[in-house]
């Protein structure tokens, strides 16, 4: 069976055709996975446009799954479902893709789907890799989300633990943006960090201890924080600037009088990468886990996959990444997840609606 998925919750207009392999241990084969990407248009503004991306989305989205098709080699008629992301995201957004997809859903008499965004993420490693050794801890790390989940079983994702302020990649994006360095933040900070001293800047990690108020049914403990983090660099380039005021800037030693940006960049990454490895480990070693994953935009980053390699072969235990073209928002992921629901005998009815906080 071949089923298309479209995804269009941020600011990349996608649709993918993704086939059944009926291989149990590697269910699912990308045909094709278009995605038409908004990036220039937002990066004047230095960050995405809610009223731009869904206006882009109309325009985008007849051509970007017609293409899919095509590439695919499949037409409507070989089609045996349609998957489209109901939530998280912009609801705007959100909605071009709800009602293209149950529009042609009905004008193609195929059954539709509605798909987690984050439940695509985590199928990316599924995709990808084939099913993974559970119980699996997977980090969900992106623009919006930074969140560790355990799967028990395929398709069940339980809710471990969360960011309390910015996420993981919303961090790099604020860290780029305060440095000049343009949106999105996550693969320019990647690239200077590595010809730069990751010891230069002396940053602040932050480990959470107790429960958050806003989720007390959360242990809180694994839980992430990258506000602070943020701040710190910028009172760190204000400080060197000469900018700021000295009470604010007191708790930070410069260590350099000039604006290295490659120190700040692999300094800040270093602190990063290091947070969110830990945790995932944590968790990994509390649920006994047998692999662990990382998805979504960040999980595209370099020294995150270096180092989460190499931390797997010393604990002995294997980890999973998406290729870079299934870490960034695309539709195979949810075609993928969409095929995973359609199997358990998930539909959804005509009356589907954007969701701009669905819950996983
Ligand atoms: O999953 P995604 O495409 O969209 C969301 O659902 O948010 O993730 C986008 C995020 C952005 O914040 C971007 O800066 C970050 O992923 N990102 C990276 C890298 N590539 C993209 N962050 C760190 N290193 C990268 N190489
Ligand atoms: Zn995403």
């Amino acid at each position: 069976m071949l089923i298309l998925g479209i995804e269009t919750s941020c600011d990349e207009t996608s649709a993918a055709v993704v086939e059944e392999t009926g291989d149990a241990s590697k269910p699912w084969a990308v045909r094709s996975n278009i995605v038409a990407s908004q990036v220039a248009i937002h990066r004047e503004w230095g960050g995405v446009v809610p009223e731009l991306a869904s206006r882009q989305h109309i325009r985008d989205i007849c051509g970007v799954v017609e293409r899919s098709l095509d590439e695919a080699g499949a037409a409507w008629p070989d089609l045996g479902a349609v998957a489209v992301t109901q939530g998280p995201g912009l609801v705007g957004s959100l909605l071009v893709g709800v009602s293209f997809a149950k529009s042609a859903a009905a004008a193609a008499g195929l059954p539709l789907v509605a798909v987690h965004h984050l439940a695509g993420h985590i199928e990316s490693l599924v995709l990808q890799n084939g099913e993974l050794p559970l119980p699996a801890i997977v980090l969900v790390v992106s623009g919006g989300h930074t969140s560790l989940y355990l799967v028990e079983k395929p398709g069940h994702y339980e809710l471990l633990s969360r960011t309390r302020d910015d996420a993981a990649g919303e961090a790099y994006d604020k860290v780029a943006k305060l440095l000049g360095l343009g949106y999105p933040g996550g693969p320019v900070i990647d690239r200077l960090a590595r010809t730069g001293n990751d010891r230069a800047v002396l940053l602040p990690t932050t480990r959470l201890t107790h429960a958050d108020r806003n989720a007390p049914e959360l242990k809180g403990d694994l839980d992430f924080s990258f506000s602070g983090l943020k701040t710190a660099v910028l009172r760190y380039v204000q400080k060197s600037e000469g900018r700021s005021q000295k009470s604010e800037a007191s708790d930070f030693r410069l260590q350099t009088s000039d604006l290295n940006v490659a120190d700040i960049c692999a300094s800040f990454q270093r602190v990063v990468v290091t947070g969110l490895l830990d945790r995932l480990f944590d968790a990994a070693r509390r649920y006994q886990a047998k692999s662990v994953g990382i998805a979504g935009g960040v999980s595209a980053n370099s020294r995150l996959r270096a180092e989460l390699a190499d931390r797997g072969v010393r604990r002995e235990i294997p980890t999973f990444l998406p290729s870079l073209a299934l870490s960034t928002d695309n539709a195979a992921m949810i075609a993928a997840a969409g095929l995973r629901k359609f199997r358990a005998g998930a539909r959804a009815s005509m009356d589907l609606n954007a969701d701009a906080a669905l819950a996983l």
